[in-house]
């Protein structure tokens, strides 16, 4: 069953190969047989009432967050602000008339996120908890309830939880942007996306053992390395950064590609590793020339491209797939290059060192 570890080393490396599965099934989960998206009536009044949403995460699911700005702006025509619980909860900022909020959780039990939500609660704010533990306290408490469907999350480093919570965003941003009969969401085919995510996944799992080679490569010898992206390549910058952080000890930053010259480049030495993401046709030529001008600095780059992106000097390509979902296919090598760098390293992966899988202190 889901909870087995199976013939697996690690649960991290099961739980990144069932996320095909779990796009498939949050497909099944979220639309009828017509492929519409049906999300419970009361909460699609609610978002409709919404002239703001407010995303309030911790770690993964912060990073998660950040990718469904982008899709419930665009799909559904909503101002989306994502912030950290740990500082929303001690700096409210100015909130709009009428804010939705949503808390993202992979436990559902994040202190951080608990006390903003008693506090937004206090202020007759409507509340929405997206998690993969339905009968947790952040479930119950809130107002309305989605779940991940992700099955149990064994490893400290989530890797499942986060592309079900991308997936999840998109489901509901797209069922808000029809009910609004907002142009975007009708021109975007949610259902031929995640299909697009499964098999694009899953032809990067196959593809494990070349992705072992470059951590090795990369990573073997170093204690630093920079993930650098734009647009939502630069959300899973973060998150790819973040998973070698947890798990190897690498000392690991994701960076917005344009901002190198502004500062970072200068951290750039002779084979200091650095993984490029593009994915985005509006950027990839300047994340690509960033990413050539770090390597005439003496960096090892592993450039990570979409199909129609893609150029000779690339040593990996990912199917394509709307931009604004493309985390949910670059993330499967950082994910995996953070996987093979602590076993490789002989870590437990599982359970790194001064992590908990859930925080229920401040
Ligand atoms: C802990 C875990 C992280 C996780 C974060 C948020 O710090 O180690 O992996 O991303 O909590 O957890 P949540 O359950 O709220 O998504």
């Amino acid at each position: 069953g889901d909870a087995s570890k199976g013939t697996y080393p690690f649960y991290m490396l099961k739980e990144i190969d069932e996320q095909p599965i779990v796009m498939r099934r949050l497909v099944k989960k979220y639309t009828n047989d017509r492929g519409e998206v049906e999300l419970p009536k009361p909460l699609l009044a609610a978002l409709k009432a919404a002239d703001r949403l407010y995303i309030v995460a911790a770690g993964t699911s912060y990073h998660a967050g950040l990718v469904g700005k982008g899709l419930f702006e665009k799909l559904a025509g909503v101002p989306t602000e994502v912030h950290l619980a740990s500082e929303f909860g001690y700096n409210q900022p100015l909130l709009s008339e009428k804010p939705l909020f949503i808390f993202l959780t992979q436990s559902g039990e994040t202190a951080d996120i608990r006390q903003v939500l008693v506090k937004v609660k206090a202020q007759g704010y409507p509340t929405l908890t997206i998690t993969n533990v339905l009968s947790s306290t952040l479930a119950r408490e809130a107002d309305y309830q989605l779940g991940l469907y992700a099955g149990p999350e064994i490893a400290v480093a989530s890797t499942k939880a986060y592309t079900a919570q991308v997936a999840v965003e998109a489901l509901i941003a797209q069922g808000l942007g029809e009910a609004k009969n907002h142009r975007e969401a009708e021109a975007f085919d949610v259902v031929h996306q995640l299909g697009l995510a499964a098999a694009g996944q899953q032809a990067l799992i196959d593809q494990k053992d070349a992705i072992h080679d470059w951590a090795t490569d990369l990573f073997s010898q170093s204690r630093n390395a920079f993930f650098i992206g734009r647009g939502t390549d630069y959300d899973v910058s973060l998150e790819a950064a973040l998973k070698l952080k947890e798990i190897s000890y690498v000392q690991a930053e994701g960076f917005a590609a344009g901002e190198l010259k502004h500062g970072t480049i200068a951290l750039i030495e002779q084979d200091t590793p650095v993984v490029a993401f593009i994915s985005d046709p509006k950027t990839a030529a300047h994340t690509r020339s960033n990413a050539d001008e770090i390597a005439a600095r003496g960096a090892k780059v592993l450039r990570i491209a979409t199909e129609s992106q893609s150029s000779e000097e690339d040593q990996l390509v990912v199917d394509d797939i709307d931009p604004m979902l493309a985390p949910l296919l670059m993330i499967i090598p950082g994910q995996l290059l953070a996987y093979f760098t602590s076993f490789d390293r002989g870590y437990d992966v599982d359970r790194p060192r001064n992590l908990a899988k859930s925080v229920t202190v401040e």
